[in-house]
């Protein structure tokens, strides 16, 4: 007996910025701020991240790559494991995440990469806490999640890895 069965994940479109509360306009803008720090000479593609921890911290992180490509790492996971280094206990409560570029103008949200999202899912399991995802490019419309498993269906998940 075989059985089908679709992934599905809600994301919800505004068309700017200032629809979103105050507090999440300014990660926003934080995750940009820190874009403009990004090390990105082989791409010329600036990402940066922003999380608002539980206690209010907000921690940045941005692209650094590498001459040796694949050493390189996302600004996502950037900023996920700087978070967990600082502030190991503390779940993150909101993701931040934008763009920019010097070739061309980024205007669509950006979205995740396949191995960011898998390093976000496992910060939600780590402290039991959905992460609520901002997504947007230079200018544009913003993309929202209430949680990385909307983004990824079938998350790699495997309980008794964890001892
Ligand atoms: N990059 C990120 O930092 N986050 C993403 O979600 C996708 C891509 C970086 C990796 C590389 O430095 C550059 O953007 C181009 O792929």
């Amino acid at each position: 007996m075989k059985r089908e069965f679709a992934l599905k994940g809600t994301v919800t479109e505004y068309d700017s910025l200032d629809e979103l509360a105050k507090q999440e306009q300014e990660l926003m803008k934080i995750a940009r701020e820190s874009a403009e720090r990004a090390y990105a000479p082989y791409s010329n593609f600036y990402v940066g991240a922003a999380l608002l921890l539980k206690n209010g911290k907000i921690i940045t992180g941005n692209n650094q790559e590498n001459m040796a490509y694949p050493s390189g790492l996302c600004a996502e996971r950037t900023a996920i494991f700087s978070a967990g280094a600082r502030y190991p206990d503390e779940a993150i409560e909101i993701m931040a995440i934008t763009a920019k570029s010097t070739n061309f103008k980024v205007d669509n949200p950006i979205s995740p990469c396949g191995a960011c999202r898998q390093v976000i899912a496992e910060y939600e399991f780590r402290h039991s806490n959905n992460i609520r995802i901002l997504l947007m490019g230079e200018i544009g419309s913003v993309y929202v999640v209430s949680s990385i498993k909307e983004l990824l269906p079938l998350v790699f998940k495997e309980k008794r890895l964890r001892g």
